[in-house]
């Protein structure tokens, strides 16, 4: 299942509660900062309208609603397809659902809890920690092959390439494989853009079917010789006699690979591009592991990477007022929440200084990021290690995001250094 989307119609939603933005609007997606502003200083808790479903913007909300039992990533373990109206699986879409199927981001509890123990372990602090020198030394070498040059697309050059060989080189991946696993990856996230057209499906399922084909030839290789990786460990881990199935592995590996990049390749644009549009000093950002953890942080609220997940009410119930049916659709706004002026003091302003941090960039609850030590690692390292070596950075181009709202970030930022 890519997109959830509201099945049921929603009708009588008070006119004043409710609220329009086309995702796909140019002007929109390139800066939602103003309809976000719009929400918070009216009516936070909003119907959007080109969605068709409840939408909460402030930062107590989503914060909240995103621990709330009441809510869940998958519906169908509580009620049928014909209960809630939810359509028949597409047959075009088949290899890709399977690469969904066992994904945890789409499983509840107990399957959920027992998926993310076996792989939790691999991404505590204390395990990534050892990767800062590996980080730093990437971020090194992908400068040094641009360097000479006048000026670069520092998306492509240097912050797809670090989080996509680190986490390829965690699973048990060669680094060679980076830029096919970048390839499947970004045609797969395409499933989640707003109306998707069948052209599109078609594609990320073939990509989908590729991904797994090729996972399938490594995991029966680590099965008849284990490494020392991340693959070899879940197809082997035994909890309680407890094994992870081939496809168990594989819906994960797929979705580690996935989300192990994705967002922080957008982080580390985004974060690049506010820090220089602010005008501090950004070699002093980064000038002790405090204040870089600071700085990594404000990037992350400022302007985050994944601006909208979405729950399903697991039954008929009430948020502040609002009724929603059992498999009724809520969107909870990550990016709007982390600009609440109810919560941040000055919260349009890029400030690597304050005292107000926090953010829900990185969720929270049962589906908090796995990876959330990792990528903070991997930000504070790259990025610091980008302004030590070119502390003349500057962007030479207007940069631009790409048209898939709820994934925020640069389709292209173009620097210079002299
Ligand atoms: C700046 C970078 C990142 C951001 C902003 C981010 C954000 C998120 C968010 C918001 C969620 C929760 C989604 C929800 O509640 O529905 C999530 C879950 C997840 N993330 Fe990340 N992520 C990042 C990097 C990573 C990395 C590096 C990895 C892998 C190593 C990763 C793996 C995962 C996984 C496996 C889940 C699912 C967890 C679960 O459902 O239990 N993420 N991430």
């Amino acid at each position: 299942m890519a997109a959830i989307i509201q099945v049921k119609p929603i009708t009588d939603v008070p006119q004043h509660l409710s609220a329009s933005a086309q995702p796909q609007d140019p002007a929109f997606f390139q800066n939602p900062y103003p309809f976000y502003a719009q929400q918070h200083a009216g009516h936070p808790a909003f119907f959007w309208k080109e969605y068709g479903h409840w939408c909460f913007s402030d930062f107590r909300s989503v914060s909240a609603l995103l621990r709330d039992k009441r809510f869940g990533r998958e519906i169908l373990h509580v009620a049928t397809r014909e209960e809630i109206g939810l359509p028949e699986p597409k047959p075009h879409v088949a290899d890709f659902d399977l690469t969904e199927k066992h994904s945890l981001l789409n499983l509840e509890p107990p399957d959920h809890t027992r998926l993310r123990t076996l792989v939790n372990r691999a991404f505590v602090s204390r395990q990534v920690e050892q990767l800062r020198p590996r980080i730093r030394q990437l971020a090194n070498e992908m400068i040094d092959r641009f360097e000479g040059e006048e000026s670069v697309d520092l998306i492509k050059a240097f912050a797809a390439p670090i989080p996509a060989i680190v986490i390829a080189e965690m699973i048990g991946l060669s680094a060679e494989m980076a830029p096919q696993l970048l390839n499947w990856s970004n045609r797969m996230v395409t499933m989640y853009m707003y109306n998707v057209s069948r052209e599109t499906e078609l594609d990320a399922n073939q990509a989908a079917a590729d991904f797994m084909a090729y996972l399938r030839s490594v995991i029966a290789e680590r099965r008849k010789a284990p490494r020392e990786d991340l693959l070899s460990h879940m197809l082997t881990t035994d909890r309680d006699g407890d094994v992870l199935s081939d496809e168990e592995v594989m819906s994960t590996a797929i979705l580690l690979l996935n989300a192990g990049h994705e967002a922080t390749v957008h982080t580390t644009g985004n974060g690049v591009k506010s820090i220089l549009e602010s005008g501090l000093d950004p070699q002093s950002l980064f000038a002790t592991p405090e204040q870089a953890e600071k700085t990594v942080e404000e990037c992350l609220r400022f302007d985050a990477p994944l601006h909208l997940f979405t729950r399903y009410a697991l039954m008929d119930t009430e948020v502040d007022g609002i009724s929603l049916r059992k498999g009724d659709v809520i969107g909870l706004m990550l990016g709007a929440a982390n600009r609440d002026p109810a919560r941040f003091a000055n919260a349009g302003t890029f400030d690597p200084f304050r005292t107000d941090g926090a953010n829900v960039s990185f969720g929270a609850g049962i589906h908090f990021c796995i990876g959330a030590p990792l990528a903070r690692i991997e930000l504070q390292e790259s990025m610091g290690v980008l302004f030590q070596r070119l502390p003349k950075l500057k962007i030479v181009e207007t940069p631009r995001y790409g048209n898939v709202y709820h994934f925020h970030g640069l389709e292209r930022l173009m620097v210079g250094w002299r």
